[in-house]
């Protein structure tokens, strides 16, 4: 099953459940910047992806150049079949930002800043023209300490962590492999919305929007749901190595949970920023 489920990380991206997973936060995002300005010329997508929300920012901004930057070229060669009018695509570690000449009036990034060092956040300013807009999506859960919600109202997909963890202690075979810690070191790395905003701030963004909103969305099964999770991010890197009877083991626990809390659902919570140069 494990080659199943790896083979598919890419294409499960553009699943319909993470389609509309990364495309219900990006469609709440846009309709903040609306509140502000609701004409650009030049936009950058940053982490693209596969291009979610290259396609929404085409369909809503007819005239616009737009170009995706993501550091992934399998994410990429998803978003270049699609084939999107004035949308340019390009393999970029946007760690290097800096270094990108075009100024524009809108950077976008959607779920893709926790994983960016906090010393880019600085450099996106100097990619805006004045008055532009920089407007970006996390994870609104506390991902320093991998503190999860978990029960009030059964959603078996915040528990995955701790499925992981418990998975990862259930085993003696288990307890000297590295990928619980990797899993959890990677998330515990990620940059956080305080920091995102104080840095911004620093270099003389204006904050406009600050939001945490949550929304639910519901998997077929347990194999889907983690298919959806691994494909996302760095899942697909810190899983790449996962032996398969790890994998097993964890989808079995959480089938129990979904047996338990008779549903599998996931509880989406983000924070969605805007700012202004
Ligand atoms: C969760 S996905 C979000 C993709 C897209 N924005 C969307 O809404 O579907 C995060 C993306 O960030 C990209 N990424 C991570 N680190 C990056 C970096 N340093 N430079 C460019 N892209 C990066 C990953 O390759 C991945 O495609």
């Amino acid at each position: 099953m494990s080659t199943t489920v790896f083979n598919q990380l890419y294409l499960d991206y553009e699943s319909e459940e993470n389609q509309s997973y990364y495309g219900q936060i990006g469609e709440k995002l846009l309709q903040y910047i609306r509140k502000y300005k609701d004409n650009f010329e030049e936009i950058l997508d940053i982490c693209c992806g596969t291009g979610i929300v290259s396609q929404k920012l085409r369909e809503q901004y007819g005239q616009a150049n737009i170009v995706g930057l993501d550091i992934s070229q399998n994410m990429l060669s998803i978003a270049e079949a699609k084939r999107l009018e004035n949308v340019s695509f390009y393999q970029y570690d946007v760690n290097k930002i800096e270094t990108y000449e075009q100024k524009v009036d809108l950077i976008i990034c959607n779920y893709g800043i926790q994983w960016l060092n906090l010393r880019t956040i600085g450099s996106i300013g100097d990619t805006l023209r004045k008055g532009g807009i920089f407007a970006c999506t996390l994870p609104g859960y506390t991902i320093g300490n991998v503190k999860v919600e978990q029960g009030a109202s059964s959603f078996i997909g915040n528990m995955i962590f701790k499925a992981i963890i418990d998975v990862s202690k259930s085993k003696k075979e288990y307890l000297s492999l590295r990928y619980p810690k990797k899993i959890i070191s990677t998330w515990s790395d990620c940059i956080e919305a305080s920091q995102v905003i104080d840095m911004a701030k620093q270099n003389g963004l204006e904050l406009l929007e600050n939001k945490v909103e949550k929304f639910t969305i519901e998997f077929k099964d347990v194999k889907n749901l983690v298919c959806s999770i691994l494909a996302r991010g760095t899942f697909g890197n810190t899983f790449a190595d996962v032996k398969e009877t790890f994998l097993y083991d964890l989808i079995e626990r959480l089938e129990e949970l979904q047996c338990k809390y008779q549903n599998c659902c996931e509880e989406n919570i983000s924070q969605y920023l805007v700012f202004q140069k």
